[in-house]
């Protein structure tokens, strides 16, 4: 097969980890006979640096012609980088939002998985850890607080702040239908996760799960409210299979579910829009402090390049053989400083790549 990849790498350590990414399709390529073109594009930091914005239209539209898109990770130092002092619509961050705006791209992908080998790294307690757990939070991706109207004006003499939270049945039943989807594919369970306690837009998100729900008999669901779920998430990960939620709670559950894991250095994710084109992106942040080290962990951009195989390009074996590739390195017991612990071989970003691509 011919695929042809739009290939952002981005700021900070997004360079090195997509390289190794890059470097390991290329081994599923030669092994399987696949083609895999890549076209660079620029997003985040470096597009300001070149052209001002953090990402142009042209970049958009060539990311619309691939078939897939492979991404780093974007932005910097907040509190020192000069990218910070220009208005939020022109940060690095704000180009992300565009993309998957622009893209369509709804329903973000972070599985959470707590790998035997990593078992020590988990910062719960060991009974806890011990009983492991696989989850895979659903975020709505281009709706709800992050993409409503927003201002900031004086009101009788005082500063007053505006955001948005907007969604329409038809926004919570794509994602729903998703959820549930992935459900059926995995242990069959979703856990619907809002604030119907407190907020309209959740009573209507609950409302809609209830209708979709309903096409899935052999999916068990249940709803839960998004302070208790942060709670659930420390006591009993295990208890989870798909988390299915809007875009703000989202971000904060999937990056608690992440720090679970013992390093986001090992997240992959996914952001699908209708068809099967996606978006593939590590979970971790730029990491602006190792930077330029060859000291990240590239298994997480690795891993995405998996699910890219998987969800765009069908390629379910060749997914299958990269994150046995993976497992098989932790075995052998290989870790980026991230993961290191006694007992363990520490090895730099490149060198983890290498081990990869060497045993798909
Ligand atoms: C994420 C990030 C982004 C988000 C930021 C950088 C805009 O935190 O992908 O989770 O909030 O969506
Ligand atoms: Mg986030």
């Amino acid at each position: 097969m011919n695929c042809n990849i739009a290939v952002i790498k981005g700021d900070g350590i997004g360079p090195e980890v997509v390289s190794e990414a890059m470097k390991v399709l290329d081994a599923i390529g030669a092994k399987y006979g696949h083609t895999f073109n890549y076209e660079q594009l620029l997003m985040g930091g470096c597009s300001i640096d070149v052209h001002g914005v953090p990402l142009t239209d042209e970049a958009v539209e060539r990311a619309k012609a691939a078939d897939a898109v492979l991404l780093g990770s974007i932005g910097g130092n907040t509190s020192t980088s000069p990218w910070y002092k220009l208005p939020p619509e022109k940060r690095p961050e704000a180009g992300l939002l565009k993309i998957r705006k622009e893209l369509g791209l709804f329903a973000n992908l972070r599985p959470a998985f707590l790998y035997n080998e990593l078992k020590g790294a988990c910062p719960l307690k060991e009974e806890i850890a011990d009983k492991g757990f696989d989850m895979m939070i659903m975020r709505e991706l281009t709706g709800g607080l992050y993409f409503g109207a927003r201002e900031t004006k004086e009101v009788d003499g005082v500063m007053t702040a505006v955001d948005t939270l907007t969604y329409n049945e038809n926004e919570i039943r794509r994602i729903a239908i998703k959820g549930f989807d992935i459900a059926m594919k995995r242990r069959k369970k979703v856990t619907s996760v809002d604030k119907a306690n407190v907020l309209d837009s959740s009573r209507l998100w609950r409302k809609i799960v209830e209708e979709v729900a309903k096409d899935y008999p052999e999916v068990t669901y249940e709803h839960m409210l998004v302070d208790n779920c942060a709670m659930q998430l420390v006591k009993d990960p295990a208890q989870f299979d798909v988390v299915l939620t809007e875009n703000m709670f989202g971000d904060i559950l999937s990056d608690e579910a992440s720090m679970i894991t013992g390093s986001i250095g090992m997240l992959a994710s996914a952001s699908l829009n209708e068809t099967k084109f996606g978006m593939y992106e590590p979970s971790g942040g730029s990491a602006p402090d190792i930077a330029g080290q060859n000291k990240a962990n590239p298994i997480a951009t690795i891993l995405s390049a998996a699910m890219m195989l998987r969800y765009t390009f069908d390629m379910d074996k060749e997914a299958d053989a990269i994150e046995a590739a993976v497992q098989q390195v932790l075995v052998e017991n290989y870790r980026t400083c991230d993961i290191v612990s006694e007992g363990t071989e520490l090895v730099s970003c490149s060198q983890m790549g290498d081990l990869i691509a060497t045993r798909v």
